[in-house]
């Protein structure tokens, strides 16, 4: 059975299976089909299906053409789980979000493989790069694929190799970011090797699908936390009149020891305010508490409120209130040069100020229309930011930092700026940091 799949991968013949083609799986199908592998993709949207049949993309930094030529090659999308049975490989990048508990939430993974499982077939490996809490791949994946009367590591080969996007980024494409790669088997692990190392310049092998999981959230911990720790620090360099993002540049020219991070308006993203309390609801089965996951945390969804009492303050100065002010917030995706709007801070923003009585809009070039939100609703669409709509304004708040914004204009006609993102490095007098 082995042997056979190795073959069959080294010659780029075995044909794969992406199920969930969203920010990973779209890039990830791309590179499988650019390299010759025959690649399906399996989705429960079937608008997103159409649109990827008709070679079209719905995701900005994912050029349309990509698709379309994946397409000439053979590329094709699908709502038919049947189809997995064609599959040699089956690679699974379907979403972990919180429940309304701040729990896992993995009935997407489980859903999905319980929807696989009438068509797995022996000589198949089964790949999981969801992010999600050690034990997901052995005790959700495991049993339910045993079930099935399949051995793991002799019929089917079961893997866990974390995803490692960073939307927009132009320094890194999927090739170029090193993978790890975890199995339950030797033979597993081996059978993952080969698969990832087709496609990724550099696959790094640990010992368990154990240690992959627990990998992918140290990465995210590292960062929730250390963003935690940039964001109080700038509360306390505000109360003591000290510039943040001046100390972090000064900083930042420690050449060894010293990383930089970025305070704003809060946390976004569907990776680094969520991936962490997978680790904190699992650790509690080992009567562990996750400390500096649950202190980053309440600083982070903190910091809406406190953004939204610096502006409090600067309406306050001139005279006004929140209430009946006209607020714009510039960038409203969760970070900048994206279009990515899932857990974005800037929402929190727009959210809190109007229900304090502000009449809110946002200018964003990559999110022309605010979109359908499972918690937010705002019926509007991205102004164009001319002098005659700045001025308009009582006060302009810079949330998510697009290179794509005419800071200057921004500067030379707002009344009152309110910047979370440091991009204004002088002083000035309608500029409050916030
Ligand atoms: N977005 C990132 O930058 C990033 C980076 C690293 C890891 N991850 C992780 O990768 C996973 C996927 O994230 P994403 O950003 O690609 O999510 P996404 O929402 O963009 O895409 C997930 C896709 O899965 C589909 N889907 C949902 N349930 C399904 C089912 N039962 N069967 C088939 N398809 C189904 C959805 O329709 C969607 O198209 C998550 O665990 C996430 O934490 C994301």
């Amino acid at each position: 059975m082995k042997k056979a799949l190795l073959s069959k991968i080294k010659n780029n013949k075995a044909s794969i299976g992406i199920v969930g083609m969203g920010y990973v799986g779209l890039p990830l199908m791309l590179r499988f089909s650019e390299v010759g592998f025959p690649v399906i993709g399996i989705d429960i949207d079937t608008d997103k299906v159409d649109r990827l049949n008709r070679g079209q993309s719905y995701i900005e930094h994912i050029s349309g053409k990509d698709i379309a030529d994946a397409r000439v090659r053979g590329f094709h999308a699908t709502s038919d789980f049947s189809e997995a049975r064609d599959a040699d490989i089956l690679i699974i990048c379907v979403p972990t979000p919180l429940n309304r508990y701040r729990e896992p939430d993995l009935s997407f993974v489980i859903n999905t493989v319980e929807a696989l499982i009438p068509h797995l077939r022996p000589g198949q490996l089964v790949s999981l790069e969801s992010t999600t809490y050690p034990g997901t791949t052995e005790e959700e994946l495991k049993p339910r694929i045993e079930g099935r009367g399949l051995q793991i590591g002799k019929d089917v080969f079961l893997v866990f190799s974390p995803e490692r996007e960073d939307p927009a980024n132009p320094d890194f494409v999927t090739r170029t970011i090193p993978k790890v790669c975890g199995g339950q088997t030797p033979d597993c692990l081996e059978v993952g090797m080969t698969l990832y190392g087709q496609v990724i310049d550099r696959v790094v092998p640990v010992s368990s699908t154990q240690a992959a999981e627990m990998t992918k959230l140290l990465e995210n911990i590292h960062r929730a936390v250390n963003i935690g720790l940039v964001n109080e620090m700038k509360i306390i360099a505000d109360r003591m009149g000290i510039d943040i993002h001046e100390v972090i540049r000064a900083a930042a020219t420690k050449p060894f020891g010293f990383v930089p991070y970025y305070p704003g308006p809060g946390l976004g993203g569907h990776c680094i305010p969520i991936d962490p309390f997978y680790l904190t609801w699992k650790a509690r089965a080992y009567g562990l508490h996750t400390r500096f996951i649950e202190l980053a945390g309440e600083v982070n969804r903190g910091m809406p409120e406190w953004v939204v009492g610096k502006i409090a303050d600067a309406v306050n100065e001139r005279g006004m209130a929140i209430r009946g002010s006209r607020m714009l917030v510039l960038g409203i995706a969760y970070k900048k040069n994206v279009d990515d709007m899932r857990e974005s801070p800037a929402v929190m923003l727009m959210e809190i100020l109007r229900a304090k009585g502000a009449d809110v809009a946002y200018s964003d070039h990559h999110v022309s229309v605010f979109p359908k939100m499972r918690e937010h609703r705002f019926d509007l669409k991205s102004l164009t930011l001319t002098s005659e709509t700045l001025s308009s304004f009582d006060c302009v708040i810079v949330a998510t930092n697009h290179d794509a914004f005419d800071y200057d204009l921004v500067k030379a006609h707002a009344r009152l700026i309110v910047d979370t993102r440091g991009v204004y490095l002088d002083p000035a007098p309608n500029v409050v940091k916030a």
